[in-house]
């Protein structure tokens, strides 16, 4: 039974990533999930049973229609976020939904506007804003220490498509799909370019001015399909970048980065001095090269300490009734920049970034 005042959490997909979700929210003082829902009936009951929820749903409708929870993680794939999402607005309750918030910045902007019409409590998981690192660097930049930043190097990199680590992309669905266009895959610029990008930006403090991009789709088997799946998203991407500043930047990512597993690097070099955070999935760290130690290019280790996730975020903007960051705004105007990336090298040109107006 749940607490008064105490919010009430559903889970909606029960794949990889809600098990995360589970540990974290279960976690949370002010939190309790209350259910769990996915399309599939077994795999819903048995996550249930696995975190001690007490309720499993096999289709959202009849979970809504029961209706006794406050908000939903929304850990669907991809494809599924939108329609999803307007239906649990269209009952009221708040949503922290997985990135990328759509398949593209349209459909993401369609969800901004229901949300703020709704009124409700809305964030997105841009999960390396929990990197005690990117925190630290950002209230460095805001301090002044490094002065105006000038160029920024910045990549996330992986290899589950050269290794098994992660399970065989071959035959696994969970992988799949994130190789195929028409099951709502933005390839590797809608599974880590939205985080890298979020990074980048949040970190420095910087909005992204202009862009251009390339992607690649290597070939990966006969025919370039696996069974249904058409294995036709982008592997690999590499973007130069200006800032509002003025400062240039690159940014790439791959899945094809052999010899890294998950790995994010973020290099800004201003006019005072230089931060490096690195971060992946559990841990982050910062090493800065400031005052006299710019003479010598000389990097020390930084002390960053800890600061709240995402999921803790959320449960406070929950409690509190005002809304945490990164919220769907943010999240759709950098699935803008990712839209724009498609664009660019398809015409093989630099673009303007021009973000709707917010109201
Ligand atoms: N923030 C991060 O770092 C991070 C990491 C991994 C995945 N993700 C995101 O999380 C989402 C899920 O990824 P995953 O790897 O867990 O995928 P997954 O395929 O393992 O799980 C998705 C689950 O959703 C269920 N589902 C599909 N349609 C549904 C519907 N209409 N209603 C209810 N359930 C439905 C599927 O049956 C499946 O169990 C994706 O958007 C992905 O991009 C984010």
């Amino acid at each position: 039974m749940a607490d008064a005042g105490e919010k009430r959490i559903m889970i909606l997909g029960t794949g990889g990533i809600s098990h995360r979700h589970a540990e974290h929210f279960t976690s949370i003082p002010g939190c309790r999930i209350v259910a769990a829902c996915d399309v599939n009936a077994d795999r819903s009951r048995t996550f249930a049973d696995m975190h001690a929820i007490p309720r499993s749903f096999d289709n959202l409708g009849k979970a809504l229609e029961w209706g006794e929870f406050d908000a939903v993680v929304n850990s669907t794939p991809d494809g599924v976020h939108k329609a999803t999402t307007l239906d649990i607005l269209a009952a009221g309750k708040a949503v922290f939904c997985e990135k990328p918030l759509a398949v593209n910045a349209d459909d993401a902007f369609d969800m901004v506007e229901a949300v703020e019409k709704a009124g409700v409590i809305n964030m997105v998981n841009l999960t390396y804003r929990n990197a005690h690192a990117i925190q630290m660097a950002r209230r460095l930049i805001d301090a002044g220490e490094i002065g105006a930043v000038r160029h920024v190097e910045a990549s996330y990199l992986q290899s589950w498509l050269t290794g098994r680590h992660w399970g065989d992309w071959r035959v696994d669905e969970r992988w799949l799909w994130r190789l195929s266009s028409a099951h709502g895959s933005m390839g590797v610029l809608g599974d880590i370019g939205i985080h890298i990008v979020d990074f980048v930006t949040y970190g420095t403090g910087l909005d992204i001015a202009a862009l251009q991009a390339r992607l690649k789709t290597f070939d990966k088997a006969e025919g370039g399909a696996i069974g249904g799946y058409t294995l036709d998203a982008n592997d690999s991407c590499a973007m130069t970048v200006e800032f509002t500043n003025g400062a240039l930047g690159v940014i790439h990512m791959s899945r094809f980065a052999t010899g890294k597993a998950n790995d994010l690097d973020l290099t800004i070099h201003g006019e005072l001095g230089a931060l490096k955070i690195w971060s992946n999935t559990t841990e982050s760290s910062l090493q800065v090269c400031l005052g006299a130690d710019i003479e010598t290019q000389t990097w020390r280790p930084y002390d960053c300490p800890p600061t709240p996730r995402n999921a803790d975020r959320f449960v406070i903007a929950l409690l509190s009734g005002t809304n945490g960051e990164p919220d769907f705004r943010r999240a759709a105007e950098v699935q803008k920049i990712l839209d724009l990336c498609f664009v660019s090298d398809a015409e093989r040109r630099m673009l303007p970034v021009e973000l709707p107006p917010a109201d």
